[in-house]
């Protein structure tokens, strides 16, 4: 008996696998309830009773040695799976934080929507503009302030290269491109050479729209208008048109709606005039329809641009400008449920 749990122990020493497979072949042969341990096992009610301790003894140690050794080849497999991947899938995962849409996003695509449930499509034009589409074509004059060093970023070899101000600069290639009836609206960023404060950045993002076919008169603008401060204010909410400039529109407007805070009745935010600016707008001027190769006898049209950052300031009460810029998680995690 002793003989025989010698040689068994000398086979296991030797025993080899190559696979976790063979690993498992060896298990069954050593260590299963019909394997050669347990065979033994069942012998060891022949052993004479003087012998049985020390039998017992060497039964029970070939077995932890059997053990042993076989998790031993089991574990060097493993390891060197995990080592082929180097990743270890017993660890547990990381639980991953959902995304959150940056809050000019979220405005844009509101706007968006506003305008696309009105028949609007969206359009989008180059950031990089020449002065025909930024300022000629849109009827500014050649001394205009605008086009100066001071408000546009030109490239110094070429100044026809410049970084577009407004987004203004769309509706001309879509009037170059397309024929009435044009209905559509165009986001975008634009750029100013402006110093960085809590209220102006040197970049930020307008949206456009443009409606032109025939008979379009100020009263189609002024309900365009309702509609769009209604949906994106609220119901309540009460427009109000001033006469302005703009070289590209005649006559031309800027709307004020009735103060989101206070609801018109006068508060910090509207400085107590209990209205906000929100937008310019007007109607197309000829000289634009023409340039861009519409017939202004045939059609009209009206335009409105407007910055997102302020109307976001406006709908979430934020303070600071450079906020949207920063990309501090802490501020753009509120926005989450806003998704
Ligand atoms: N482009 C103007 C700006 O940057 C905004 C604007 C005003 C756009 C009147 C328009 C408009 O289309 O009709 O301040």
């Amino acid at each position: 008996m002793l003989n025989k749990i010698k040689a068994l122990k000398e086979e296991i020493e030797k025993s080899q696998a190559q696979t976790l497979e063979e690993v498992e072949q060896l298990r069954i042969k050593f260590l299963s309830k019909k394997g050669e341990i347990s065979n033994l096992m069942n012998d060891f009610r022949t052993v004479p009773n003087e012998l049985k301790k020390e039998v017992g003894k060497e039964l029970n140690l070939l077995k932890s040695f059997a053990q042993e050794t076989i998790s031993n080849l089991k574990n060097s497999f493993e390891a060197a799976d995990q080592g082929k991947t180097g990743i270890d899938l017993t660890l547990p995962g990381e639980a991953m934080k959902p995304g959150t849409r940056h809050p000019i996003n979220l405005v844009k695509n509101e706007i968006i929507d506003i305008f696309t449930r009105l028949g609007f499509k969206v359009s989008e034009g180059p950031e990089i503009e020449d002065d025909w589409h930024v300022f000629s074509a849109l009827n500014f004059p050649l001394e205009h302030p605008a086009r100066d060093m001071q408000d546009t970023f030109f490239i110094e070899k070429d100044p026809d290269v410049l970084l577009r101000t407004h987004t203004s600069s769309v509706q001309v290639h879509e009037m170059e491109e397309l024929t009435p009836p044009i209905r559509t609206v165009t986001p975008g960023r634009v750029f100013r050479n402006e110093a960085i404060s809590a209220r102006a950045h040197c970049i930020f993002h307008q949206i456009e729209a443009l409606y032109i076919d025939e008979n379009v008169s100020f009263a189609d603008l002024k309900q365009t208008l309702t509609y769009f401060a209604k949906e994106l204010f609220g119901e309540e909410t009460q427009i109000r048109l001033r006469p302005s400039f703009f070289p590209f529109t005649e006559p031309s407007a800027e709307m004020d709606v009735s103060c989101t805070l206070c609801s018109g009745k006068g508060c910090n935010v509207c400085k107590g005039s209990g209205w906000l600016e929100i937008l310019g707008c007007g109607m197309v001027d000829p000289n634009v329809l023409d340039s861009s190769g519409i017939d202004s006898k045939k059609y009209t049209g009206f335009a409105l641009g407007m910055g997102i950052e302020r109307i976001t300031m406006l709908k979430y009460g934020i303070k600071d400008l450079r906020l949207f810029f920063e990309n501090d998680v802490r501020f753009l995690r509120q926005f989450a449920s806003a998704l």
